[in-house]
C-alpha cells in the first residue's frame, strides 16, 4: 500500500543550493512529489514538529537552526517511501553516513552545536501522518 512521508530540506541545504539536487534524488529514486513548498518555519510549527525531542539539550539550538532560513517542505509518495527516504538520507551524522546517501555525499561536520544534516524524513507511518498534518494541513 502506498505511503506518504514528510521530507524537509533544512536551512543548510537551501542555503547551500542543494534543494534541487536533493529533490532530484527523490524523483530519480522513483517517488512521486505530492507537495513542495519553500517556507520559513516559526516556533509554534517547530515546537510541534520536534515535540519528541522536548528536554533534549540540542532542542533549542535545533529550533534556532531550523528558523535560520527557509526550509523546503516536501510530501513524497510511494510504496515504502518512509523507509526508502531514510535510506536515501543516510545516518543522522553526515560524517559516518555512507557515500551514496544525501548526507554522506553532501554533508559534513561543521563543528556546530547542532548537527546540520541537510534533510529530515519522517520515521514511521504515525509520525508521517502527524508531520504532514502540521506542515500541510490541507493535505
Ligand atoms: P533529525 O534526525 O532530522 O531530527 C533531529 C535533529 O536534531 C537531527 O536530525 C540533528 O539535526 C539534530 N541532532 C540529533 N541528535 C543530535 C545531537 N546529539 N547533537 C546535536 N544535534 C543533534
Amino acid at each position: 500500500q502506498t505511503e506518504r512521508t514528510l521530507i524537509l530540506v533544512k536551512p543548510d541545504g537551501v542555503r547551500r543550493g542543494l534543494a534541487g539536487e536533493i529533490l532530484r534524488r527523490v524523483e530519480a529514486k522513483g517517488y512521486t512529489l505530492v507537495a513542495v513548498e519553500l517556507r520559513t518555519a516559526d516556533d509554534a510549527l517547530l515546537g510541534a514538529h520536534y515535540a519528541e525531542h522536548e528536554g533534549k539539550p540540542f532542542l533549542a539550538p535545533l529550533v534556532d537552526f531550523m528558523k535560520s532560513g527557509p526550509v523546503l517542505a516536501v510530501v513524497a509518495e510511494g510504496q515504502r517511501v518512509i523507509e526508502g527516504f531514510r535510506t536515501l538520507a543516510g545516518a543522522t551524522d553526515p560524517t559516518v553516513a555512507p557515500p551514496g546517501t544525501i548526507r554522506g555525499d553532501l554533508g559534513r561536520d561543521w563543528g556546530l552545536k547542532v548537527i546540520q544534516n541537510l534533510v529530515h524524513g519522517s520515521d514511521s507511518v504515525e509520525s508521517a501522518q502527524r508531520e504532514i498534518g502540521l506542515w500541510f494541513p490541507s493535505l
